[in-house]
């Protein structure tokens, strides 16, 4: 029987690894153990407080849901997805920055053509429309790439928070496929900022730490292209008043974006315009490469089972 004392204690679980085959998780397994052990000897953890935590990590699973991801809320205000993009993308090479995927990539973005209107239903809000080019970094047209937009509604809700989306299913969110100059173009309405959802165990950890729970208000973008890093991303609504204090630490000024209010009678494809409007413009770079594409999660639920 072997005892081990406090000090050798690390050492033995590290070790414990050592035979794990593929040589990544054995390495990540190990660095693991080495952060919560040093972080049980600094802060002299007690009992209670160690229990505080396996609680808080159950209720945390327990409020996950094929469309509601309570773990990537986490993950988000403890800046680690920032984080972990951040180690990521370190070389962008002139390419559009990243942030984050977040917690509401949920469901079907179908596929719709060019000028939609993708707003929320039953909702009121300022009428925006949207054009954007995607290009390589020497800025020539990227055509036939399929980008997934979804945003928060007027009130500050996605689609999948609502209790109309069991029967109604999606809405401002979709799936455009870029033409042969790049281009693709829908309308909706102006989204705005909101709060993360403060109904669970991270939204109450928020509100107990006296943090704010707010992010500006923003549109998702995922730009797939084949033969280029995936950009997942956000355009924000310059003017924004959390830009400089989004509770996920997402923001980057140059992914803000300055929205202009119009009065034009027509859209820029033309079409009659409702007054006033606002218009959206925003280029997507791509940088050659490739990675790992999220996929929405009912989709990732449907598909396990
Ligand atoms: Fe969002």
């Amino acid at each position: 029987m072997t005892q081990f004392s406090e000090a050798d204690l690390t050492a033995a679980v590290v070790k414990s690894f050592e035979e794990t085959p593929d040589p990544r998780a054995k390495f990540l397994l190990q660095e693991l153990v080495k952060s919560l052990h040093d972080y049980v000897r600094k802060t002299d953890l007690n009992f209670a407080e160690w229990q505080y935590a396996i609680e808080f990590l159950t209720r945390t699973g327990q409020k996950c849901t094929p469309i509601r991801q309570e773990f990537i809320l986490l993950s988000d205000v403890l800046g680690v997805s920032m984080l972990v993009d951040a180690v990521n993308h370190r070389e962008r090479d002139g390419a559009t920055e990243t942030t984050v995927l977040g917690p509401f990539y949920v469901g079907e973005h179908k596929e719709m053509p060019h000028g939609s209107d993708i707003s929320p239903r039953n909702v009121t809000g300022e009428n925006m429309f949207v054009q954007s080019r995607v290009t390589d970094l020497k800025g020539r047209p990227l055509a036939g790439v399929p980008v997934d937009v979804w945003h928060a509604d007027d009130d500050g809700f996605y689609d999948s928070q609502k209790p109309a989306y069991a029967t109604q299913g999606p809405s401002s969110r979709a799936r455009f496929r870029t033409d042969a100059d790049g281009r693709f173009f829908f309308r909706t309405i102006l989204p705005s900022s909101y709060p993360i959802p403060t109904d669970g165990p991270v939204g109450e950890m928020i509100l107990q730490t006296r943090r704010h729970p707010k992010r500006p208000a923003h549109v998702h973008f995922l730009v797939n292209a084949e033969g280029y890093e995936p950009l997942i991303t956000h355009v924000f609504i310059g003017g924004d008043k959390y830009l400089d204090s989004d509770v996920v630490f997402g923001m980057k000024d140059e992914l803000v974006a300055n929205i202009e209010k119009r009065s034009d009678p027509k859209m820029p494809d033309g079409k009659e315009a409702p007054t006033p409007w606002h218009l959206m413009t925003y280029e997507f770079h791509l940088k050659p490469g490739g990675g790992m594409v999220p996929k929405p999660m009912t989709a990732e639920a449907m598909r396990e089972t």
